[in-house]
């Protein structure tokens, strides 16, 4: 063959590669289609992507991943009732899976699931389960602010000579879940006064990425994020994290809170069985060690799987010992909302 027609044989196999990746998106996004399996997701597109494409491939079972985010989609499923189209929910934090299990719509998870999981990340309700684990660090940009200088508690970025020095994403569900855990630890009353103090004193930025680009960039000199935007802006180019450091708070702060990603299985599912199964392979060891062979970089919560190495190990960060199962999401929407942050 010629070489300029073998390379435009060459591109045309790239193009229509990349038409097939985009083609095979499980996402739905218009009507639902009554034979599938529904997962109502507000994890991470390429993470859910990842587990759904594998349990299809393995099982035979056809799945539609509809998406959004924790509050939303847990009002969502609440909203819907037993006529919900889910079979399937995925939260990124577990408040919003506490709501749906409040409203007395989740199924009992299968004994096995349960079992394939370390104990500390399934509710005593046994109605989900731990899928993944995510950490609270603090994103700092050491030419603007020295280690010696950082605060020593999450509580501490309330003080006036943090005013202006930090930022967070507060609409999202990841730092609402982070406020659950202040709330959790300090009580309403201590939560409020934080609250307010962040509405005055903090930057308020779109989502996790762009708080950290800003410390990158040297426009806020401290951020609030989850470990995993971090780990994976370093292990590809550095483009957004390059110039930042992480600081772990530790001992028991509220700033060291490890948020739960559940998994459920909807009372009202016509595909009880298929649901299930579904559950059995994420919390399986196949399913787990996706999160530490991809770029997800979230912790694995699977017996004796192994998180990404790239990662500190999970029991090194002395999170505070809150019960996850007990955080109260629409508390941290209504005293967001009173201090002026939503
Ligand atoms: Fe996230």
């Amino acid at each position: 063959m010629p070489r300029r027609l073998s390379l435009l044989a060459a591109l045309t196999a790239v193009a229509v590669a990349a038409l097939a990746a985009c083609g095979s998106s499980l996402e739905a996004t218009g009507t639902l289609d009554a034979g599938k399996l529904t997962i109502y997701s507000a994890q991470h597109k390429d993470l859910t992507e990842e587990w759904a494409k594998e349990f299809q491939d393995r099982s035979g079972v056809q799945v539609q991943i509809r998406y959004g985010n924790d509050s939303s989609m847990g009002a969502q499923i609440v909203q819907e009732g037993a006529s919900s189209p889910a079979d399937v929910f995925l939260t990124e934090n577990s408040p919003a899976m506490t709501t749906v299990q409040n409203g007395g719509l989740l199924a009992p998870v299968e004994a096995a699931t349960l079992a394939q999981v370390d104990p500390l990340y399934v509710p005593s309700t046994k109605e989900w389960v731990g899928i993944a684990a995510r950490s609270t660090v603090l994103v700092y940009n050491p030419t603007l602010i020295s280690e010696a200088q950082l605060p020593g508690s999450l509580m501490d970025l309330a003080k006036p000579e943090f005013a202006g020095k930090w930022g967070v994403a507060a609409g999202g569900a990841d730092f609402q879940a982070i406020v659950s855990a202040v709330l959790a630890t300090q009580g309403e009353q201590q939560t409020s006064q934080w609250l307010t103090a962040l509405e005055s004193g903090a930057k308020i930025y779109q989502n996790n990425i762009a708080t950290m680009k800003a410390v990158n960039a040297g426009q806020s000199p401290m951020g609030v994020i989850y470990h995993y935007y971090w780990y994976r802006d370093q292990g590809l180019d550095k483009e957004s994290s390059g110039n930042t450091k992480l600081h772990y708070f530790k001992n028991g702060d509220p700033g060291a809170f490890v948020s739960l990603s559940g998994g459920g299985v909807l009372k009202s599912s016509k595909k009880a069985a298929d649901a299930q199964k579904f559950l059995a392979y994420v919390t399986s060891p196949d399913g787990q060690k996706v999160l530490g062979t991809t770029d997800s970089k979230e912790y694995a919560v699977g017996k004796g799987v192994a998180s990404d190495p790239a990662l500190p190990p999970l029991e090194s960060l002395q999170s505070p010992k809150i019960d996850p199962f007990t955080l109260n999401g629409p508390k941290v929407m209504q005293l967001m909302t009173q201090a002026g942050l939503l």
